[in-house]
């Protein structure tokens, strides 16, 4: 069975140039990411969906990291433990409900403009 990806998650973990967090907070994260997709994958097996994870070196926001993209949503976290990769996992990726309080900015894919 061929899978559709459905979300595109790039965190900002391992910054070439450390400016939006201090300390390993972006790889405990990514770590954490890491688990939570195999989990799922092993969960749910037959699931017709394909759920893609990037390392991003820069997302460039460049403070209040890290910086978690979800893609095509185009919704941006802010501070993202792993406590909080968790549950946005739980609830934007698996239930379809962003986690308003943590959202600093929305650039919704669908409004954007093709470049060919
Ligand atoms: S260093 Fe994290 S967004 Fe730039």
């Amino acid at each position: 069975m061929t899978k559709t990806v459905s979300k595109h998650l790039l965190l900002c973990a391992t910054p070439t140039k450390k400016k939006c967090f201090k300390g390993n907070e972006g790889e405990k994260t990514w770590e954490r990411l890491k688990k939570i997709l195999k989990k799922f994958e092993i969960d749910h097996p037959t699931k017709n969906i394909h759920i893609l994870r990037s390392k991003a070196d820069c997302l460039r926001i460049c403070k209040n990291g890290p910086i978690l993209l979800v893609w095509p949503d185009g919704i941006w976290y802010e501070k993202v433990s792993p406590e909080k990769i968790s549950e946005i996992f739980n609830s934007h990726i698996v239930h379809g409900k962003p986690i308003e309080r943590w959202i600093f900015k929305k650039t919704p894919f669908l409004n954007s403009t093709r470049i060919s």
